[in-house]
């Protein structure tokens, strides 16, 4: 069967990367979580004290950082090294989601990530998630999906996912790191978050897992029939 690109894009923990992982699992396709990749550099530039608002020194930074994603034997998801190293537990700590809307809204950040987005997605066969993947990584996606869900119940899912890992997170917390995230991926002057034109909405906040999967197989097929 034909081979798509599909996008998945939207607010931050309403469930993308899971959708996005399953999706690509049934229909034996790469799936690349394109967060993973702002999150590892945000990483880099807080190790090594990089000044982000400093564009000569963001360049600097940048020529030292190789990001791959290496499937995991274990899991069987793929994980996200930083310069050989897997950084997968490290780049979904809090320190990071506190700093990686930041960096990721510096223009030289998103040209390095974006040109390595659009390499992985030469090969057709692939699902993407993040903030700009259907407006300007993959604007001639066969298939572009916007996700959203209720505030209060993304806020409800991210403090489940985070104080499974740490006891110290408050509810307050990881509501403010959201909204603010939200605001400053929505309000960036480059590639701000948006609906791509074609996207379609799913508004997953009253959606079991296999509901919305079931939902989503349906406009895979639809796209392929309409390519
Ligand atoms: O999807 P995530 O929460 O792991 O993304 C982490 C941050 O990276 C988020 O605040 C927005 C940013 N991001 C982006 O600007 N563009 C993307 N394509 C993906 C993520």
């Amino acid at each position: 069967m034909k081979k798509i690109t599909i996008t998945i894009d939207g607010y931050s923990s309403c469930g993308k990367s899971t959708l996005a992982k399953q999706l690509a699992k049934k229909l034996g396709y790469l799936y690349i979580d394109s967060g993973a990749m702002y999150r590892a550099i945000t990483l880099y530039f807080i190790q090594h004290t990089v000044n982000w608002n400093d564009a000569e020194a963001v360049k600097e930074a940048l020529r030292s950082i190789h990001l791959e994603f290496i499937h995991n034997q274990i899991t069987g998801q793929s994980d996200m090294y930083l310069n050989d190293e897997n950084v997968e537990p490290l780049i979904r700590e809090m320190l990071v989601a506190e700093k990686v809307s930041e960096v990721a809204a510096v223009r030289e950040v998103r040209e390095f990530a974006v040109a390595q987005q659009q390499k992985m997605g030469k090969e057709r066969g692939i699902v993407m998630d993040g903030r700009d993947i259907g407006t300007v990584v993959f604007p001639h996606a066969e298939l572009k999906i916007f996700m959203t869900a209720d505030p209060a119940i993304r806020v409800e899912r991210r403090f489940k996912e985070l104080y499974e890992k740490n006891r110290n997170i408050t509810l307050h917390e990881v509501k403010e790191n959201l909204e603010l995230r939200d605001y400053i991926d929505s309000n960036r002057e480059v590639s701000p978050l948006r609906k791509a034109d074609d996207a379609i909405i799913l508004d997953n906040s009253q959606l079991t897992m296999p509901e919305q999967l079931d939902l989503v197989l349906q406009w895979v097929e639809d796209a392929i029939m309409a390519h």
